[in-house]
């Protein structure tokens, strides 16, 4: 998807795992929760590379960010807003190795939304990344329904006057 081999090695491993892939089932700014999380994360990777940070394990949390499944769908909007990055932490444990710093970048990753700001200055890029990432993934899917209603529109019009 991005064409950079280091970004591909540093996230095969875990792009891999079948637990992963499952983002690809479920929606998340109308496109799947696995595309957004490969977004962050190589965005994540860009940025933290460039400023010389701890950029391999940000992008490993940042591919993890939301790595969360059911466990939301009885929560009310807010509530999966700021419940969701504990859920993830708690999966990414069960299948994979995660250290202090990581598990800080993905329960932290909601701040303002959820009190308790990150530890570390690539945990903050994760948090930025992500709500850019989030913004321009909800105008591309609004644009899309629009130009898709227009054509839709456009279609209904063109076969009623010819
Ligand atoms: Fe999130
Ligand atoms: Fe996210």
């Amino acid at each position: 998807m991005y064409f950079d081999k280091e970004f591909d090695n540093i996230v095969k491993e875990y792009l891999m795992h079948p637990k992963v892939q499952e983002m690809s089932k479920y929606k998340h700014h109308g496109i799947t929760r696995l595309e957004h999380s490969i977004r962050v994360s190589y965005h994540t990777y860009k940025v933290c590379k460039t400023l010389k940070l701890n950029y391999k394990e940000a992008t490993i949390a940042a591919l993890l960010h939301d790595f969360f499944f059911n466990e939301v769908e009885t929560e009310n909007g807010y509530n999966r807003l700021i419940y969701h990055p504990s859920y993830a932490v708690e999966n990414v444990k069960q299948y994979f190795k995660i250290n202090k710093f990581q598990e800080d970048i993905i329960r932290c990753h909601m701040f303002p939304v959820t009190i308790i700001p990150p530890k570390y200055l690539e945990g903050w890029i994760v948090d930025i990344v992500d709500n850019t990432a989030s913004i321009y993934e909800r105008c591309y899917s609004s644009i899309n329904s629009l130009v898709a209603t227009t054509n839709v529109i456009a279609l209904a019009l063109i076969s009623i006057f010819k």
